[in-house]
Parts: structure tokens; sequence; C-alpha cells
């Protein structure tokens, strides 16, 4: 792969003079948790985006991405047509409006190994890379880690329109190598713990179907939650979705007047129970037994939060029934990709397997890559 560097070289015809990197992320499990108030179980990736720029007199900000040069002006940041440079404006946009504002632009060239639009957060990685370059350029002190986590979630909301959760900023900033993060979405508090997954592989299969996050049903599924809520809240007090009592919850279910909210609330309240027990599984090291709560996570996005999808459904069906220990879709699903976690001697046959099998069943290529849990977005140079 081309190097940043390079790519920068080529573009503005001199050598860069700064270097940044922000990873992707998997999560483990924990699906739209952080939408409830719940816990999630993320990891930051190895494959991530890699920034090479240079300062410049003016304000124009000239991003060379994918082949194609893009710009904008730090005294017009409003929406482009260049659909990807939205998330970099809406960045600058919202550090803005906190009062945080760059006296001069750069050149920026771009460089990711991170598939896009795939459900391992492309987006957010965008999104916390330029957080970062801000708070490094900004005056000392100025931009605090949390900062960068909550601007570019509120870029998300404010100025891309999908209504997500933190999850994905947080892993994007707070990654650390070989370990994954226990965040409570409600509080914010959270806890490194060991990736140590023994004498197994963590694999990412990456079903090529691509998604795009505002066009799909994230909002919707937003809004039948907060319906359900609603609904219930005569009857139950109410602080988050995920922290209602799920006894008290089926006992007054009969309120609830769209059988989907209920659904989604029901997937909600079991999933946040499911992370706590997967994280303390993971940490007491019962691997079959964690993964048997993947599993179950899985079968819950796909028949009771509806976020699945026939590519995400088929590619955890043929790890299983491989041999994988268990599989699941990660992040926002409908499409993009999912894991699943295997004994090392078994992990290249069910590769070799999904595979074939995904091509035969939906037409398409998998990719599949070993994740490894990285470190989060930061400075190289
Ligand atoms: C997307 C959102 C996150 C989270 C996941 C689902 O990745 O950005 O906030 O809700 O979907 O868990």
């Amino acid at each position: 792969m081309i190097t940043a560097d390079n790519l920068f070289l080529q573009a503005f015809k001199t050598a860069s003079e700064e270097q940044y990197f922000a990873p992707g992320r998997a999560n483990l499990i924990g699906e739209y948790t952080d939408v409830g108030g719940g816990n999630v179980l993320p990891f930051a990736i190895q494959l991530g985006i890699f920034a090479s720029l240079k300062d410049r007199e003016d304000r124009m900000v000239n991003v060379f991405s994918l082949g194609e040069k893009a710009s904008f002006s730090l005294d017009d940041l409003v929406k482009s047509p260049v659909r990807w440079l939205n998330y970099i404006i809406g960045v600058f946009y919202i550090f803005k409006t906190h009062g945080i504002e760059l006296e001069k632009g750069f050149d920026v060239a771009l460089n990711s190994d991170l598939p896009t639009a795939s459900g391992l957060s492309s987006s957010a990685a965008l999104e916390v890379l330029f957080g970062t370059i801000i708070q490094s350029k900004a005056e000392k002190g100025k931009v605090s880690d949390w900062d960068i986590v909550k601007f570019a979630k509120e870029t998300e909301n404010k100025f891309i329109g999908l209504n997500s959760g933190i999850m994905d900023q947080f892993a994007c900033k707070f990654g650390k190598k070989d370990n994954c993060m226990l965040l409570d979405t409600r509080t914010l508090e959270f806890s490194y713990s060991p990736l140590d997954l023994k004498n197994n592989d963590l694999i990412i299969m990456n079903s090529n179907k691509q998604r795009g996050l505002t066009e799909s049903k994230y909002n919707d599924r937003v809004k039948e939650i907060a319906s359900g809520l609603s609904d219930l809240k005569p009857y139950m007090e109410i602080k988050d979705a995920c922290l209602l009592n799920y006894e008290e919850f089926e006992k007054n279910a009969s309120h609830i007047k769209d059988p989907n909210a209920y659904k989604r609330l029901k997937h909600l309240i079991l999933e946040n129970q499911r992370v706590l027990k997967s994280a303390a599984l993971l940490k007491e090291g019962k691997i079959d037994e964690f993964c048997k709560v993947l599993n179950e996570g899985h079968q819950s996005m796909r028949y009771d939060f509806e976020s699945s999808g026939k590519e995400l459904d088929t590619l955890v069906d043929l790890a299983l029934k491989n041999g994988a220990k268990g599989a699941r879709m990660t992040g926002a699903g409908y499409a993009g990709c999912a894991i699943f976690i295997s004994d090392k001697r078994d992990t290249k046959r069910i590769i070799n397997e999904v595979i074939k099998g995904y091509k035969r069943e939906c037409g398409r290529k998998c990719d599949c890559y070993y994740a490894e849990a990285s470190d989060g977005a930061r400075r190289i140079k």
C-alpha cells in the first residue's frame, strides 16, 4: 500500500510535516445499547486511516483522498456535495460551535486500509482523526480526548444527521493495544480488559455489501425505542431503556402499542445484560461460554432488533456451521461486517468455507481479516 506521505508528495508536490492515524473498531457485543444508556464492549482494530499533512498560510483545507482532491475554507463550514468531505467539514463546524477554531488551514492526504461503510466505523475514524489533528494544533490543554469523542459524535448527530450513540467515536479514540473496553454509555465510565482469547482467533468477515447508515433504518430504530418508552412511561419508572428491569418490562409489555417497539426494547434490555456477562466471562478466561453469549446476541439482532440481513446472517451461519465457537454481526448491521471466534487450528479452514459458501449463497466476495486490538487515534510524527 502506498503511504500517506507518498500520496501527499504526489498530490501537493512537497513533503508533509505531520502524520496522524485513527483506527476503526469492532464491537464484541452490545449492539445499539449505546442509544439506550447501556454498556458496550468494543475494541479499536489495526485497520484505519492515515493522514499526512502540512500547514498552509491561508484558511483553506485541501484534502486528497480516494484519488480526488476536495477543498473547503475554515470560513465557510457548510455541507458539501462531496459526501465523505462532510465528515471532515462537520468536525470543524462542531469544534467551532464549542469555541475551538484553527487560525490556518492545511493540505492533507488520506490513506486508508479500513473498508468504508462496512460497519467498522470508517466515519467515526475520520471524525476522530480530524478531531485529533485539531487537538494537536489547538492551544495545549484546550481540547481533551473526551472532547474529541463527544464533538465527533455531535458531528454525526447534528451535521450528518445520524442519531448514533457514542461507542464508535469512543473506541476509535480510547482504543488500547491488546485490550477491549467495557464502556457504560450513560456514565461514560470505562475500563480496559485484555482481549485474551487463549488459543482462539478473532476474525472479521466483510460482507462487501456497503450501507449508508443515514439511509438505513438506524434512525427508525431510535424512534421505535422512544415510542415504546413513551407507551411505558405511565406504568414504569423509566431512566434509560437498557436499565429497565426485564420482568417488570414484560409485565407491562401490553401497554406498548407497536409490536416492533416491544421487540427493540426487549433486545436492548437483554443485550445490556449480555454485555456485562460477556465482559465477566472474558475476564475469567471462559472463552467457550463467552462465545455462546455472542451467539445469543446475534439471534437477538436477527429476530428482535431486526438489524441483521441476509448477507450477515449467511456469514454467521456459515462460520458456526463450519466449526466457529461464536459468531455475530458487529456494528449497526444491515450489511457490513460480522465476526467469528474459532480455535486457531480451525480458523483457516473456516475462512475458506465461509468464502466459498458466501459466494455460492450471496454471489459476493467475503474478505476476512485477523482482528488485532490496537491503540486509538494519535499523532505519529
Ligand atoms: C453504529 C453507531 C453506534 C452503535 C452501533 C450499533 O455503529 O454509530 O453508536 O449504535 O451502530 O451498536
